[in-house]
């Protein structure tokens, strides 16, 4: 009998309970193995904190929001134990073999790929699932959680609108997507907001008002303006860019670390960007502005069909991996259904909207200010 280990880890997703759920019935009850489940993440498996799963723990949870497993966002090799990050490889790798482990599936997005790369480098037989609300994991079509959020940031856009509209306003919505902007993208063509910026192209303050004032003139005067949280204006984008260049070429120890400060300190400075956009645009058209950071509303609550369906999905699919002794991969989504790809491909890539995106074009050609 095969005895596999799962946890979710990483901020938390709907859907993830589908995929917890999928993998569960499929290799208990399909492959005759054995699962328990690690509390809280990378912590719990460095822990060793787990609770067996059967097919009775697994009942009921589809339609739950959050994890039932409980998540984190430590780093297998930086964990921090008494306040000093902490190589965790070692001590995982007894635990899972003190667990009788053949396996271990990790549930979560980009830092958890990379958690997952390094212990399958480190020996351990692991496979990863996809989750993350802002769909950036490469090699997969998506990544359940993102259908779910994609359609609670466009429900907020659609109500910002009729607020916007009664009071002449303009509102400034921030969307989450970390680094790329597919989330913003997407909510912001279903939702209709007039003005989009992303991550993936700096925009000019000056643009964008000139964007608004136009509409004003064109007897519209309010304005939605979607904004992703990685999303920068020329300025910051440039700022950013050169502290990024100051890492990359320290020479020493000593200068990386303090280039690392210093970049750390500008990306501070972008903090609150939504707020500063909205004061300089009220300054620029004389509108007055408001901003609504819809935030973790976004990632909380029950998944929606899609994202149970592609939960279910590779869960299953990862099961069948499992059984047939295939690890060391992503189970992707691609076309209706699950592909493996191997995690050194997924790991450390970031997927970005590509400047030719479909979507793009979409934006654009219902006349939405872009920003650049
Ligand atoms: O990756 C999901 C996400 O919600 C991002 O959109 C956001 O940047 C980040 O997590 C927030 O992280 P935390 O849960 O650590 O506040």
């Amino acid at each position: 009998k095969k005895r596999i280990g799962i946890l979710t880890a990483g901020g938390d997703s709907p859907g993830l309970n589908a995929a917890i759920r999928g993998f569960g019935k499929a290799a208990i009850g399909h492959h005759g193995m054995e699962l328990i489940g690690f509390r809280d993440g990378i912590r719990g498996l460095a822990e060793n904190r787990f609770v067996e799963l059967d097919s009775q723990a697994l009942s009921g949870i589809l339609t739950v929001g959050g994890t039932i497993l409980g998540t984190s966002r430590d780093k297998v090799h930086k964990m921090m134990v008494d306040g000093q990050p902490t190589d965790m490889v070692p001590t995982i790798l007894d635990n899972c073999a003190q667990d009788g482990l053949d396996g271990l599936v990790c549930i979560g997005g980009g830092g958890t790929a990379k958690n997952a790369y390094r212990l399958q480098q480190a020996g351990l037989n692991v496979i990863h699932l996809p989750k993350t609300i802002d769909n950036d994991i490469a090699h997969t079509e998506t990544s359940f959680g993102f259908s779910t959020a994609l359609g609670i940031a466009t429900e907020a856009i659609d109500r910002l609108h009729s607020t916007a509209h009664s009071h002449h306003r303009i509102i400034v919505v921030e969307v989450m997507g970390h680094k790329a902007g597919w989330l913003a993208l997407g909510a912001g063509i279903a939702g209709g907001a007039d003005i989009i910026l992303l991550p993936e192209i700096p925009y000019s303050i000056d643009s964008v008002a000139k964007s608004i004032r136009e509409r004003a003139a064109a007897g519209h005067n309010f304005s939605v303006v979607a904004i992703a949280e990685g999303a920068r204006d020329l300025k910051d984008t440039a700022d950013l860019a050169a502290a990024e260049a100051l890492v990359s070429g320290a020479a020493t120890p000593e200068s990386k670390e303090a280039a690392k400060t210093h970049r750390a300190n500008v990306l501070a400075a972008h903090r609150g960007n939504a707020f500063r956009l909205a004061e300089a645009l009220e300054a620029a058209t004389g509108l007055e502005s408001r901003v609504t950071i819809l935030g973790y509303v976004q990632r909380g609550g029950t998944p929606d069909a899609q994202d149970r369906l592609l939960g279910t999905i590779l869960g299953g699919a990862g099961a069948d991996l499992v059984a047939r002794g295939e690890y060391g991969v992503t189970v992707a989504a691609q076309g209706q259904g699950a592909a493996p790809v191997p995690l050194e491909e997924v790991a450390g890539t970031l997927k970005t909207v590509p400047l030719d995106h479909p979507w793009l074009d979409a934006a654009r050609h219902v006349g939405t200010c872009m920003g650049d």
